[in-house]
């Protein structure tokens, strides 16, 4: 039997109802304790598991960036279905909020892509936005993270830049789950003293 995502108080109906809140009014949700703690650390053995039989590559950029190794560092492995049975539940949990975001929202959000991600210490992601220029397709990044007991002395926070140029700083922590429009949002992952798992992705609209 498979872990459910979900044993906690927080139902994933509530939640979904507290994200869908959230980005409705400010564009972005950060919810802590979203996952189940059990979920996420057998997802993170079986992320760990894959990476030693070497299936997680580094991540690229679209645009072709000059310093491209100091831009982006983790190293990813795209989800696809049947990877493994929990990667499969998270899919099937991320169909059940696009299809909430849709209802609620109607973001005419018709697919999701995601991977698994690792940031080795002193690794992170310069500041960016999802949409790489000339592509409209990614409408909302999607984050859950898989660290147990991360603190603020562990930095790895996701920093995640506001209109009035303050900033909101994401710990990784395992059981939390931030969204926010791809579009609107420049983001940063700064550097870390302990390896970084999550499993980021988006959920796209149909482009011509
Ligand atoms: C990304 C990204 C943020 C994070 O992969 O594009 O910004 O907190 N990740 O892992
Ligand atoms: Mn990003």
């Amino acid at each position: 039997m498979t872990t459910p995502i979900f044993s906690g108080p927080l139902q994933s109906e509530v939640l979904f109802d507290r994200l869908i809140g959230d980005l409705s009014q400010h564009g972005y949700s950060i919810q802590p304790n979203a996952l189940d703690p059990s979920f996420c650390s057998a997802l993170l053995e079986e992320a760990q598991r894959l990476d030693l039989n070497a299936a997680l590559r580094p991540g690229e950029i679209a645009s072709k960036d000059a310093e491209h190794s100091s831009f982006r560092q983790d190293r990813i492995l795209w989800l696809e279905p049947g990877l493994s049975a929990l990667t499969d539940s998270f899919l099937e949990w991320g169909e059940r909020l696009r299809m909430a975001l849709n209802r609620e929202l109607f973001m005419g959000l018709v697919e999701y892509e995601g991977h698994i991600a690792c940031y080795a210490p002193a690794c992170g992601y310069k500041r960016h936005l999802d949409r790489a220029k000339g592509t409209e397709a990614r409408m909302l990044t999607l984050i859950a993270y898989l660290n147990p007991n991360w603190t603020a002395k562990n930095g790895g926070q996701l920093r995640l830049h506001l209109d009035d140029r303050s900033y909101i700083d994401v710990l990784p922590q395992a059981g939390t789950v931030t969204a926010f429009l791809s579009a609107d949002f420049w983001h940063e992952v700064m550097f870390g003293t302990r390896d970084r798992w999550a499993i980021t992705g988006w959920f796209r609209q149909r482009v011509r």
